[in-house]
């Protein structure tokens, strides 16, 4: 069975708890394609060329800490460039059709990635209140992760190589006022009418 369900949106909007709670529920693969660019940025920051570190990157380049602040506005800063997208397509094209099926959670998942999902769902919420979200699970100072966020989303959203926005096609989940569970729960009805 060939069964996408792809999950798009911008950063802290819940992306990632929805996608492997629905992994876990329809038992289908999980692939956080921001941590592909997490990985390049990480080896830009340790002096790589973005490129290069993209066409080279392994699993091993996948774990390790990448969830800083730093290594995100890198991801971002990379995710940018043609060529170091072009590195990380054919293996989440893969991904995406593999056999059993599969959930990939990233910022061009459903409009370029993967067109022909059959599930696309669009998570968001308000910068505020993605910022409280990221500013609670890292620390730091909330004005500045609200800056951070507003600043990756701008950049995220302006480029002009598979730019985060939604697909025609894909049903919006504003998470602002919602619970982890209320989001999973409308994000499963979504998924189980299309199975
Ligand atoms: O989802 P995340 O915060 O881990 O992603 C880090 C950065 O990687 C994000 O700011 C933009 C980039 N990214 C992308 O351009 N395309 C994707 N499919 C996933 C992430």
């Amino acid at each position: 069975m060939q069964f996408t369900v792809a999950i798009d949106g911008p950063a802290a909007a819940g992306k990632g708890t929805i996608a492997r709670a629905l992994a876990e529920r329809f038992r289908l693969a999980v692939l956080d394609t921001g941590l592909l660019y997490r990985a390049v940025g990480a080896r830009r920051l340790a002096g790589e060329d973005p490129v290069a570190a993209a066409r080279a990157l392994s699993p091993e380049d996948l774990t390790g800490n990448l969830r800083s602040n730093a290594v995100a506005e890198a991801a971002s800063q990379v995710a940018a460039i043609p060529e170091v997208r072009a590195a990380l397509l054919d293996f989440q094209r893969a991904f995406a059709r593999r056999e059993g099926g599969a959930i990939l959670d990233g910022r061009d998942i459903g409009t370029v990635i993967c067109p022909e999902a059959e599930v696309k769902l669009y998570v968001t919420a308000s910068p505020e209140v993605r910022a409280e979200r990221r500013w609670k699970e890292l620390g730091g100072d909330y004005e500045a992760v609200l800056a951070e966020v507003i600043k990756r989303d701008r950049r995220d959203s302006e480029r002009t190589e598979a730019p985060l926005r939604p697909a025609p096609d894909a049903h919006i989940l504003d998470t602002s006022q919602m619970t982890i569970p209320e989001a999973v729960a409308e994000a499963a009805r979504l998924v189980q009418a299309r199975l």
